[in-house]
């Protein structure tokens, strides 16, 4: 926590606020009837080890007012949707929103990375209560449980995987990822029917 210092509180308050904020706006793709559209939201603040890794990469200065204003994931938050729909529903009520300022998209979602990793990332600027740092960028990540799914077991299997068996593990990893998205197309087509929206 010390890396982040005098900032520690300001960014924590903040990661909190957005996450509270984006369940609200979650609250317009709710059912009249009580469906939620989403199932869960989690934020989290990079930790120090990583974001001096990641200044260092990038080549920029170290440091936590560097960090702030050249990293773009200092905040992080990830929205977990039942539905792929609900995905393009919730970025669009982003972008309509008066204070998030949306700087990219990219979606992972029409375009799977070569892994089979899906989600729609965003980049949203938003102000920063700070003399020095007037605004902060803050990764924005939406995916379907079934890509949440995928997405947690590549993670944790990544650290674990035996270099001579990569390819066939990554053959298949990719093969899940591909069913999975087939089951998202399944289910969002059954919810569509039962809403009569098909
Ligand atoms: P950095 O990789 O953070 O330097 O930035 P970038 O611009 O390349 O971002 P990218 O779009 O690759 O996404 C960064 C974040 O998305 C990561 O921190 C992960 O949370 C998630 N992510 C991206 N690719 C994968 C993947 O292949 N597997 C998993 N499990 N998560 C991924
Ligand atoms: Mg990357």
């Amino acid at each position: 926590m010390d890396y982040y210092g005098e900032y520690a509180e300001r960014i924590e308050a903040l990661k909190e606020r957005l996450e509270e904020k984006i369940d609200a706006l979650a609250l317009g793709l709710d059912e009249p009837g009580g469906e939620r559209g989403v199932e869960h939201i989690l934020g989290r603040v990079k930790s120090a080890e990583s974001a001096a890794e990641k200044l260092k990469r990038k080549g920029y200065p170290e440091g936590v007012t560097s960090a702030l204003t050249n990293l773009s994931d200092i905040i992080g938050i990830r929205c977990v949707t039942h539905f792929v729909g609900d995905v393009y529903k919730l970025v669009k009520l982003i972008e309509d929103d008066e204070e998030l300022k949306v700087c990219e998209v990219k979606d992972y979602i029409a375009s799977p990375k070569k892994n089979g990793y899906r989600s729609l990332h965003m980049i949203v600027e938003v102000p920063f209560d700070d003399e020095q740092i007037s605004s902060v960028r803050v990764e924005l990540q939406f995916r379907t449980i079934a890509m949440d799914c995928w997405a947690a077991l590549e993670h944790e299997m990544r650290y674990k995987k035996d270099v001579s068996s990569t390819e066939l593990i990554g053959n298949e990893l990719k093969r899940c990822a591909d069913e999975m998205a087939s089951i998202d197309l399944s289910m969002q087509t059954i919810r569509d029917m039962i809403r009569g929206e098909f």
